[in-house]
């Protein structure tokens, strides 16, 4: 395991962070920590980088204590509203970095060329990061958080204030990373991002973290019928599939796991006399997993 959370708890005067949060990353995956504004995502990636101290529980990082400083060196992190140190330029920048992880003059050199190339920032390295755009100041955030070569990185929010364009170019050096073989704990409150990027998925609601699964879990998404002519027969033939089926009219609503099925479910219909006008599975299962989870009151 890369992490490991145990009743990890870390609170402002007995109030807001996190609370009780226990969940594990394996290697290799994209975790990704989906919650609304306040809900303590940041609190629980500084704590586990022990820049806030926790209040209980525990954690593991690379099977060490969280906060243990040699593990520090192996992870890296982008925080939010990463502050970029506009007066430099990108390299510069990443430069300083590699002095800060005390890398080595030649490695860092080595190591910046590698991150250019994977940030796509080759031949604007040299500008001043004032001169970049939103975009490409994040990607050379990205840059400085993958410049000592992490085993695990932490991005707080990496896509938020990006147009779609940047986003997708965001997602595609995560994906990069992933096929690395890195370890990614995501923290997002983008819907789309989760669906497109993540292994897994964990949602926290204020402080507290309600669903952790595969997104195929949790985004079990049913298949919706409406069939004109709906016999018994037709509801007996779909039940051998889905014996929980729900039926109002002619709309019918099952649970289909395998795609092999679907076909059946056409035929039984069409072979029983009935017509079918619509078969599709149900869109914005995450948003509507996501809405029920946390609500739509805004509390914090
Ligand atoms: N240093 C602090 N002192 C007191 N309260 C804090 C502190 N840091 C965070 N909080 C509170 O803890 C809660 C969680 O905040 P956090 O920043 O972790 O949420 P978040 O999920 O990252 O939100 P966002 O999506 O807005 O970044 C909030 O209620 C916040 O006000
Ligand atoms: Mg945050």
């Amino acid at each position: 395991m890369m992490l490991e959370t145990y009743n990890l708890t870390k609170q402002f005067n007995g109030k807001g962070g996190f609370k009780d949060v226990s969940l594990s990353v394996r290697e290799g995956e994209v975790f990704s920590f989906l919650g609304k504004n306040g809900a303590g995502k940041s609190t629980f990636i500084r704590t586990l980088l022990g820049i806030l101290y926790p209040t209980s529980g525990m954690g593991l990082m690379l099977g060490k204590p969280i906060g243990d400083v040699e593990t520090r060196k192996k992870i890296g992190y982008l925080p939010e509203l990463f502050q970029y140190h506009t007066w430099l330029t990108g390299y510069e920048l990443l430069y300083n970095h590699g002095l800060l992880y005390k890398m080595k003059k030649n490695e860092i050199k080595a190591r910046i060329d590698e991150v250019l190339k994977i940030v796509g920032l080759e031949g604007h390295e040299h500008k001043k990061i004032k001169q970049y755009s939103k975009g490409m100041k994040q990607r050379i955030g990205l840059g400085s958080a993958i410049l000592s070569d992490p085993l695990l990185l932490f991005l707080d929010e990496p896509t938020s204030a990006l147009d779609p364009l940047g986003r997708k170019q965001v997602r595609d050096i995560i994906f990069k990373l992933k096929n690395e073989g890195k370890t990614i704990f995501l923290n997002t409150h983008l819907l789309s991002e989760v669906e497109l990027v993540s292994d897994r998925v964990a949602i926290l609601d204020k402080g507290e973290m309600k669903k952790i699964g595969t997104m195929k879990e949790l985004l079990h998404s049913p298949l919706m019928l409406s069939v004109g002519n709906c016999s018994e027969k037709i509801i007996n033939e779909l039940k051998k599939i889905d014996p929980l089926l729900e039926r109002v009219g002619n709309d019918i609503k099952m649970s289909v796991e395998r795609d092999n099925d679907l076909p059946k479910i056409a035929d039984s219909v069409v072979k029983n006399d009935g017509l079918l006008y619509m078969m599709k599975r149900k869109e914005n299962v995450l948003e509507e997993l996501f809405i029920n989870t946390v609500g739509e009151e805004d509390v914090r």
